[in-house]
């Protein structure tokens, strides 16, 4: 328990689970299966287990030692590190703006799954005719109070969690929920993958085809792996300096990138099989989960609206456990002597919620959905700037300072825990991929990406 606020997680499962509860969310369920479908299915997952071990894996571990070493928020952390530079932390500040920017449409992605929780619930989606379901989506999407009432209610939630604490609210939650995910996430793949013409999905999934692989593909393909681990924004710094001393770094994040990358997996199995068992389109993209799967459960009768709750409670709390890493990245950095934290936390939810509202009523044909921002409606430019460009930045100066500015002996110092657990070959490993690999490989693709 190093930090400013003497809080931190009680036991390494508990920090395991948080960690792991950040990393799983919307990002592996709800976007990971519309952009594998979009770029080519098999084709896709080939380059993003590359992204997803050689770099966002090394961007964990990075955060790690950085957070555990200095036990501060991102902004002080770098130059703590390093204080002769202290111009480093900007990469902090540049990491939390970025927060913020995703943690405004998180919620209000996470307030269209709570609707449709609540919608599975009531019966009304068991209703709708299969033909109506994009139009129901578009409408409620569109519409004014509906998502607002469900964005300030999903924040409420997650601001009563960071209220509570890092142990008693962040650790305690993850640890009850992330277990309950993943029975869920294993119900819905054994169902999806019993349905009559279920092979043709896992075909599509892991059948490479390369055609559709375009540098956009690649890109994205970056940006999703950085994404689902909660890497490249300095979250990770924040739940490194809650860290137990005596948690293996290197162990951990092994953990959580097998786990976070598995979930992906299984998101894809238990959706793909299920798109194509229906005949329904599976390039639906952000769409795919609220107006194609919807069908998919319709057409399996009363049982499958059992199914639809157990997804869209999945959804809701998978995105929970990220939304409140987020909302704790902001609350941590903000509190202090004169700032306490339940404060912290009340005035950064208040804020993110105006931004959250209007990228709500940006959104498809909302009321603001003429105003532009380079061309762009207000959703889907914070979309651009948090799923390719801000992480990438981010990741890119994280990794650069991991590799080229940080002490090396506080880095072995840090993950041999004071040099009473081997780190051996895996040290050799771990540099060569830090410094040269990682930040090459983010620099080329951002490069491709920005000319593109
Ligand atoms: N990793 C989360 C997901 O996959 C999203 C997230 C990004 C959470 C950045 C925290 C920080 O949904």
């Amino acid at each position: 328990m190093a930090t400013k606020t003497g809080e931190g997680f009680s036991s390494s499962f508990g920090a395991i689970m948080a960690a792991a509860g950040s990393a799983v969310g919307l990002g592996n369920i709800w976007r990971f299966p519309y952009i594998c479908g979009r770029y080519g299915g098999g084709a896709f997952l080939l380059v993003y287990i590359c992204f997803v071990f050689f770099i966002g894996m090394i961007l964990m571990m990075s955060e790690f030692v950085i957070g555990r070493r200095t036990g501060e928020d991102p902004v002080k952390a770098y130059p703590k590190l390093k204080p002769e530079r202290p111009a480093w932390r900007f990469v902090g500040l540049i990491g939390l703006i970025t927060c913020f920017l995703i943690l405004s449409i998180y919620l209000v992605i996470s307030g269209w799954t709570l609707n449709y929780f609540y919608e599975s619930a009531v019966g009304t989606l068991a209703s709708i005719q299969d033909s109506d379901f994009g139009v129901h989506f578009n409408e409620f999407a569109s519409s004014v109070w509906r998502p607002v009432l469900f964005i300030a209610v999903f924040l409420a939630l997650t601001a009563l969690v960071v209220i509570g604490g890092v142990e008693k609210g962040v650790e305690r939650v993850s640890k009850l929920l992330m277990p309950i995910l993943v029975v869920l996430i294993f119900l819905l793949c054994i169902r999806s993958v019993t349905l009559k013409g279920a092979s043709a999905g896992l075909t599509y999934l892991f059948h490479p085809d390369f055609s559709k692989l375009t540098g956009e593909g690649i890109l994205a393909a970056l940006g999703q792996a950085l994404f689902s681990l909660s890497v490249g924004m300095g979250v990770m710094i924040v739940y490194g300096s809650y860290l137990p001393k005596d948690e293996n770094i290197l162990k951990t994040s092994i953990w959580i990138t097998v786990c976070d990358f598995f979930i992906a997996v299984l998101a894809g199995v238990a959706i793909f099989p299920a798109v194509f068992a229906c005949g329904q389109d599976p390039t639906g993209g952000p769409g795919l989960v609220y107006q194609v799967l919807p069908v998919v459960f319709n057409s399996m009768g009363t049982i499958g609206r059992v199914f639809s709750i157990i997804f869209f409670l999945l959804l809701t709390l998978a995105a929970l456990t990220s939304a409140i890493s987020l909302l704790e990245a902001l609350t941590q950095w903000l509190s202090g002597e004169k700032i306490k934290r339940t404060m912290s936390a009340i005035i950064m939810s208040l804020i993110v919620f105006v931004l959250a509202a209007a990228a709500s009523f940006s959104f498809g044909d909302g009321i603001w959905s003429g105003f532009k921002i380079s061309g762009l409606q207000i959703f889907d430019f914070l979309d651009k700037a948090t799923g390719t460009i801000l992480p990438p930045v981010c990741a890119l100066l994280t990794i650069i300072f991991f590799g080229w500015v940080m002490n090396k002996e506080d880095i072995i110092d840090e993950l041999s825990n004071h040099g009473t657990i081997k780190v051996g070959y895996f040290k050799v490993f771990y540099y060569f991929l830090a410094r040269f690999v990682a930040p090459v490989a983010l620099l080329v693709v951002l490069v491709a990406g920005i000319k593109n």
